[in-house]
């Protein structure tokens, strides 16, 4: 979604601008835009619909001098992509700058507001009406106009302020939408995004919500939106930016692939003790809690809630306590049975999905506890939940998750053995032989990960066609809809998920010559059902590609093509046979021309509702 970089400092602001923007530009965009307070003291406004590559053709024709600037990268809401929509916008007379991530919900009514009393718009943001907001109240002192102005402002707004009328400082202002301060020497950044800073500082605070921050070159003070300050720790971020960068690959989306391994280790084995135990430091839920929970609510979007929908069956299946899931976006329009007796579980790679975040928070308000498997350490979701455990995947910068997406199977399978083992309802057996599954996990995926010229062969295949379905039963349905939702994310193929049961109850008339039906084989128990739901299809002309376990040749009378993946038990499955479909859809779109890590429309975390 939308990128926001500010700085202040020595430097050209230019260069800095234009670096962070390129940091952020996994996260989706259409259009990109600066504003440099120049060494004329004027504001330099820069604009252009399209890549970034645009905007710096445009600054490098006309060179932008001045240390002191806001950057923008627009995910349109309001108002087509276009040259006049891209942020920043500015008041007529073109002295105050504002980026702008959120949505302003009653900028209809401010804008009315703002043209009685004689101002002109220029675009069909919600954001336009800011800078005219704080024009309207400015009386010599920035930062009284901009407080003024922010309380008018219904919705979510991450902003970045400049004003030619103060020019030593930036004002950074956020509600519900994530913004953090870069602490530098002698220079300060504002960025939505820890990327976009990290090649300049380590040093970073992170605004809470209700919070504003004034950046001078050499200064930061943080306060509340009635001015009244805050004291803050500066968080040190220690990953490296060679891990947020393509270190040699095509695209993150194949290197993210490549890195789960490594996700997967540092995910799971941190929690597995000497002596074959499972410690949970992070989360604190003890015996008696867990035994006095009546059910436990598991909510999250796209690749998280298919993570998701695995936790529900493995702690059904280990603890035998009720999971109910649902979509964060539908969850609180659904009446949701939640009180104190509810343990919610909330998923998210990003720990800002704004339907997640509204979720996590409509639970609280009721009285759950609540508990997140996030990503993003420090993220919003992080912080508001009661617990937290992290998936240890390191940044996912493409915008279709594949190491989250393990790594979030992988918490829950250790989440499931946990609750199982609190509440006495797995035998001891079970429980270490699962245990020792995982752990043999990050090897497994090596060794599919070994070779995949197979899946390149298949994804030639594949290039021309307009619907791919994918079916499975039990877990392997579960990854029949997220192997569905990366292939049309990153090829724009049609595809559907369906549990393959279900199939002849309809969607089977799709089924014509040569239709390519991944079909999900490897829960021992549903084989030779699966088996038949193949043949149904095979009858109907349907091409099979089969994904099963080591050993399941039998799966070859039934399929035009087989990819095996080690064998497992059938509940850790889930992180293994999801990677040949992360391939297959890789491969598909490189092949198809696809732009693999910002297909069209998408954004990366996704901040508005
Ligand atoms: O950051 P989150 O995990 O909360 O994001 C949730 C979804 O937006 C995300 O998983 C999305 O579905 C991915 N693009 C799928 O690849």
């Amino acid at each position: 979604m939308c990128g926001i970089v500010g700085y202040i400092g020595n430097k050209q602001s230019i260069d800095v601008l234009v670096n962070g923007l390129e940091k952020l530009e996994y996260r989706g965009y259409d259009s990109a835009g600066i504003a440099v307070l120049d060494d004329n003291q004027n504001l330099d406004i820069r604009k252009s619909k399209g890549r970034l590559a645009v905007l710096e053709e445009n600054t490098k024709k006309i060179k932008v001098n001045g240390n002191i600037g806001i950057g923008h990268t627009r995910w349109a809401t309001h108002g087509e992509p276009s040259d006049r929509n891209s942020h920043p916008h500015f008041n007529s007379s073109k002295n105050i700058a504002v980026v702008h991530n959120g949505i302003i919900e009653n900028f209809n009514d401010l804008k009315d507001e703002l043209i009685e009393k004689g101002y002109n718009f220029l675009s069909e943001t919600d954001t336009e009406v800011i800078p005219c907001l704080i024009d309207n109240y400015y009386k010599g002192d920035l930062l009284d106009a901009v407080k003024k102005t922010i309380a008018r402002l219904e919705g979510a707004f991450a902003l970045a302020i400049v004003s030619k009328d103060d020019p030593d400082k930036l004002i950074a202002v956020r509600k519900d939408s994530p913004l953090i301060i870069g602490v530098g020497e002698g220079e300060n950044f504002i960025a939505s995004d820890i990327p976009a800073v990290i090649n300049y500082t380590r040093n970073i605070y992170l605004l809470e919500n209700g919070e504003m921050a004034v950046l001078k070159k050499d200064h930061v003070s943080i306060m509340d939106f009635e001015g009244n300050k805050v004291e803050k720790e500066v968080y040190n971020i220690t990953w490296d930016i060679d891990q947020a960068e393509k270190g040699g690959y095509d695209h993150f989306m194949i290197k993210e692939i490549f890195e789960q391994p490594k996700a997967l280790r540092d995910t799971i084995s941190p929690r597995i003790t000497k002596d074959n135990d499972i410690r949970l430091d992070d989360i604190d839920l003890t015996e008696e809690y867990i035994k006095g929970i009546n059910k436990i609510y598991i909510v999250a979007c796209g690749t998280a809630y298919h993570a998701g929908i695995v936790g529900k069956s493995l702690i059904e299946k280990y603890a035998k306590i009720p999971v109910l899931t649902d979509v964060a976006s539908e969850f609180r329009y659904n009446n949701p049975f939640i009180d104190d007796k509810t343990l919610m579980i909330v998923v998210s790679q990003s720990g800002e999905t704004a339907d997640t975040l509204a979720a996590l928070r409509l639970a609280k308000e009721k009285g759950a506890r609540t508990l997140a498997v996030c990503n993003v350490v420090g993220s919003s979701i992080a912080r508001e939940a009661d617990d937290i455990l992290y998936t240890w995947a390191g940044p996912e910068i493409a915008v279709a998750s594949t190491k989250a997406y393990t790594t979030q199977v992988a918490a829950f399978i250790i989440m499931a053995l946990y609750l199982g083992k609190l509440t006495d309802n797995i035998s001891d057996e079970k429980y270490n032989n699962i245990l020792k599954e995982l752990s043999t996990l990050p090897e497994k995926v090596e060794y599919i990960l070994k070779d995949t010229s197979k899946l390149e062969e298949i994804a030639s295949k594949m290039t021309e066609k307009e619907d791919v379905f994918f079916i499975g039963r039990g877990i392997d349905y579960n990854m029949a809809l997220e192997g569905s939702l990366k292939l049309k994310e990153v090829t724009y193929i049609h595809s559907e998920a369906m549990a393959a049961g279900e199939l002849k109850h309809g969607t089977l008339a799709l089924i014509e010559e040569g239709t390519p039906t991944i079909s999900l084989a490897t829960q021992d128990h549903l084989y030779d059902k699966m088996i038949s739901n193949m043949r149904e299809v095979k009858a109907r002309g349907g091409y099979i590609i089969a994904v099963s376990k080591e050993g399941n040749t039998s799966v070859e009378k039934s399929a035009d093509e087989v990819i095996y993946v080690p064998d497992a038990a059938d509940d850790v499955i889930a992180p293994l046979a999801i990677i040949p479909l992360q391939l297959l859809s890789y491969h598909v779109a490189v092949k198809r021309g696809c732009d693999v890590d910002k297909p069209r429309n998408l954004a990366k975390s996704v901040t508005v509702e």
